[in-house]
């Protein structure tokens, strides 16, 4: 395991839309070693690969210390109500600022096996579910801050 660098914003690969995952392979099982050791070293509680440099649709969720949501290829099939809470981002260190989401979320993914599962958070999880995958297309919170 190691802890990678993380991307910051001016950087234009934070801004591309990252590829499907199609190969599940010892390769991807070190990359989530690797994301989970680098958020953790950075008191985060989310990163997508591309963060990391790498344009793949894979992201981790940890709303605490004990759950880690690998999530490969994820997908919001359903979502209800609304939420502002506070946001922030590895990638833009310092920054802070309210963010619209939806207050429930039900995600489609794949583990890192590859098998397909569904995953429903409320509150501030299903915040960090959107802030991540809003990465794998390109997306920063910062696009979506409410005044
Ligand atoms: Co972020």
């Amino acid at each position: 395991m190691a802890i990678r660098t993380i991307i910051e914003a001016g950087d234009p690969v934070l801004r591309e839309v990252s590829r499907k995952v199609t190969v599940f392979d010892d390769r991807l099982a070190g990359l989530l070693a690797d994301m989970v050791q680098t958020m953790r070293h950075e008191d985060g509680v989310g990163l997508a690969a591309v963060q990391v440099g790498i344009l793949r649709r894979i992201c981790i969720v940890s709303p605490n210390h004990d759950t880690v949501y690998e999530l490969i290829n994820p997908e919001i099939i359903a979502s209800s109500g609304t939420q502002i809470n506070p946001e922030g981002c590895l990638s833009i260190p310092g920054a802070r600022a309210d963010v619209k989401r939806p207050d429930y979320v039900k995600v489609k993914a794949q583990d890192r096996s590859g098998k397909e599962f569904v995953v429903e958070a409320k509150g501030y999880q299903a915040t960090i579910f959107c802030h991540e995958i809003d990465h794998l297309d390109g997306i920063l919170f910062t696009d979506r801050t409410v005044n």
